[in-house]
Order: structure tokens, then sequence, then C-alpha cells
């Protein structure tokens, strides 16, 4: 058994089963799983759906500040072991109220651990750096509409020591298979994870 497989996590931020922030992932999925170059070193793709989650929000008790841990034992304290161990990270989400949405937005918090760990303790414990993508669907008609979510996943993407390395984002995308009228934006994200050396 060959213990350096390459880790894909692939975070599913949509409450929508199936929409089209789903479709764009599992077509990034498709894409990893015909990389020649990620297949041969061994691959490992785990996928995350926030919505099959049961956790609770950060509830600010501040206890990370003393030793990086988080003292909420739920759904998240498997997910913290996916996040350190990831080589590359993607994170989906549709935009909800100008920002990600509330469940992504929720696990996002939870990982003020690591923000404490970085900044505050100034420890080290995620030992590699790694890149990140961000995948991104909105029914408004302006592309800007993606500037606060861009933030909170560049933020988020810090605390992890994750290079933002890119981002697939689509507005005028609004109703559920709306995606799947545009096959120009699956396949780009297909052809990217197709592509992607790490
Ligand atoms: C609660 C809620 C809030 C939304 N807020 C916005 C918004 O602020 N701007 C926007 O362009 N679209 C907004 N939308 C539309 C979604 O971003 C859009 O339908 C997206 O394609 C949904 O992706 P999904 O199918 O992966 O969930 C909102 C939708 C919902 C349900």
């Amino acid at each position: 058994m060959n213990n350096k497989k390459i880790k894909i996590l692939t975070i599913y931020g949509s409450p929508r089963k199936n929409g089209n922030t789903d479709e764009l992932m599992k077509s990034f999925e498709r894409g990893i799983n015909e990389n020649n170059y990620l297949t041969d070193s061994g691959l490992m793709i785990e996928s995350l759906f926030i919505r099959k989650m049961n956790f609770s929000p950060c509830i600010e008790c501040r206890h990370c500040s003393i030793d990086g841990e988080c003292l909420i034992k739920d759904d998240m304290q498997q997910a913290y072991l996916k996040l350190i161990e990831a080589d590359l990270i993607a994170v989906s989400s549709p935009v909800f109220f100008v920002s990600v949405s509330a469940l992504l937005k929720s696990f996002i918090d939870r990982c003020q651990r690591f923000w404490s760990l970085k900044y505050e303790l100034k420890k080290r414990i995620i030992k590699k750096d790694r890149v990140g993508i961000f995948i991104s669907a909105a029914g408004a008609d302006n592309i800007a509409i993606f500037d606060c979510s861009k933030k909170v996943i560049k933020e988020f993407f810090n605390v992890l020591y994750v290079k933002y390395e890119k981002n697939f984002l689509y507005n005028k995308i609004d109703n559920k298979g709306d995606i799947l009228k545009k096959p120009e934006t699956l396949k780009e994200v297909f052809e990217y994870g197709k592509n992607v050396k790490i």
C-alpha cells in the first residue's frame, strides 16, 4: 500500500442536493478521476457534504485560544483531520445573501481553532502547503456578487496553509439544473480536475 496517496478533499457547501454547485463539484471529481498524473501517484478523494453533517456553530468559548483544540465533540472533529491531511481542498457554495451559504460559514467558523493555532499560539500543526479551489454559483447578473464569498474563502484557506489557486464562479445561474444548460461550465471544472498537478 502506498501511504503517500494524494488526498483530495471536496467540501460541498450547498443545502440543495444535486443543485448547481453540487453538479460543478461532481464534474471536478470526474476530472480528478481521469487525471493520469494523480491516479498514477495514488489518489484518494474524500467528500464532505456539510448538509449531512451534525455540528454546532462556533459558541465562542475561546477555548481554542488556549490550546488550539475545539471542545465541541461533533462531526467537525473528523472534518478537522481531513482538513489537516488534504493536499488539495475544493470548496463549493452558492451565493446566499452576498456571501457563502450559512452551512459553509458555520463550518468555516468552527475552523477558528486553526486561526488560533496560526496567529495566537504560533504553532504549526499543518506541515504541508496545499492548494485550494473555490466553486460557486449565483443568480445575479453581476460577477461582483462573488466578492464577499471570495474574501471568506481566502481567509479560510489562509488559516489552513492552503494557497488559493483558482476559482470557478458562475453567475446568472439560479434554478436547480441551470448549470446543466451551460455544459461549458462543467467542462471547465472537469478539465481543471483532469489536468491539475499537485
Ligand atoms: C437563501 C438564498 C439566498 C440567495 N442569495 C443570493 C444572492 O445574494 N445573490 C445571488 O446572486 N443569488 C442568491 N441566491 C441564488 C443562489 O445563489 C443560486 O440559486 C445558486 O445557483 C444556488 O446554487 P445551488 O443549487 O448549488 O444551491 C440565493 C438563494 C437562496 C436560496
